[in-house]
């Protein structure tokens, strides 16, 4: 049998104190981890919608395997401003998949974030992954909110939003109800739901 000796550590940082290695190394192991599908490919503007708060960067022997960053956003729930962590570019590196590094950072964002925020919120269609930590998939519609057009803008149907608060706020139900009071809406300014 051999011993594991590799040093595993976990670490949060500002977007502002990433060193220029170390943002390389994160946009590096995010466009490996997303693949090069059209899709699902980790882009410029996914990269915009992933700075601005804190970085979970996960290493090991000093390369960073995983990350993941949450950025402050008010999302509204029944008319209700919440003041929200939005998760950003979760990924693992593709040859570190499937060995519980995912969840190691998203037990410190959830964490970080039952601390810090009303509410915490990301896209995703891999629900099995975030469901089995305690979020919740919000089952009514979501918008875009945005300050100049009429209407709002309705996300894509392809992205579903996951929740998290414990306990659950009474005026958020999974579906919009009388409880809940209408949609939950998002500010255009880098709310833009992905993925
Ligand atoms: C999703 C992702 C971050 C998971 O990271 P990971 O380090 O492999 O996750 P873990 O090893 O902690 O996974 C633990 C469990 O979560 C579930 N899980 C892992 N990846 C999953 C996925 N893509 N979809 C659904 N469930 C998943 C599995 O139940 C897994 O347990 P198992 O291996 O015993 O079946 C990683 O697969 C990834 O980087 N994918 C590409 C980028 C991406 O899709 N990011 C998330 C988008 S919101």
């Amino acid at each position: 049998m051999t011993e594991d000796t590799r040093s595993v550590r976990l670490r949060r940082v500002g977007t502002d104190d990433l060193t220029a290695p170390e943002v390389e190394a994160i946009r590096r192991l995010l466009v490996a981890a997303f693949g090069s599908d059209d899709e699902e490919r980790f882009t410029e503007d996914d990269w915009q919608h992933a700075i601005g708060g804190q970085h979970f960067l996960l290493e090991i022997d000093g390369d960073i395997v995983a990350h993941a960053s949450v950025v402050e956003r008010e999302l509204h729930v029944g008319g209700r401003p919440l003041r929200t962590g939005y998760v950003e570019a979760v990924a693992t590196a593709p040859d570190c998949q499937r060995a519980g590094l995912g969840t190691m950072v998203m037990r410190e964002v959830g964490s970080y974030i039952r601390e810090r925020f009303e509410l915490g919120a990301l896209g995703t269609g891999s629900h099995r992954f975030y469901e089995r930590l305690g979020w919740l998939t919000w089952r009514g519609p979501s918008y875009v909110r945005s300050p100049t057009a009429r209407a709002r803008r309705r996300t894509r149907t392809a992205t579903s939003l996951c929740f998290r608060h414990r306990p659950a706020p009474r005026s958020i139900s999974r579906r919009p109800s009388a409880a809940s009071g209408g949609p939950a809406t998002c500010g255009s300014g880098g709310g833009r739901w992905r993925r």
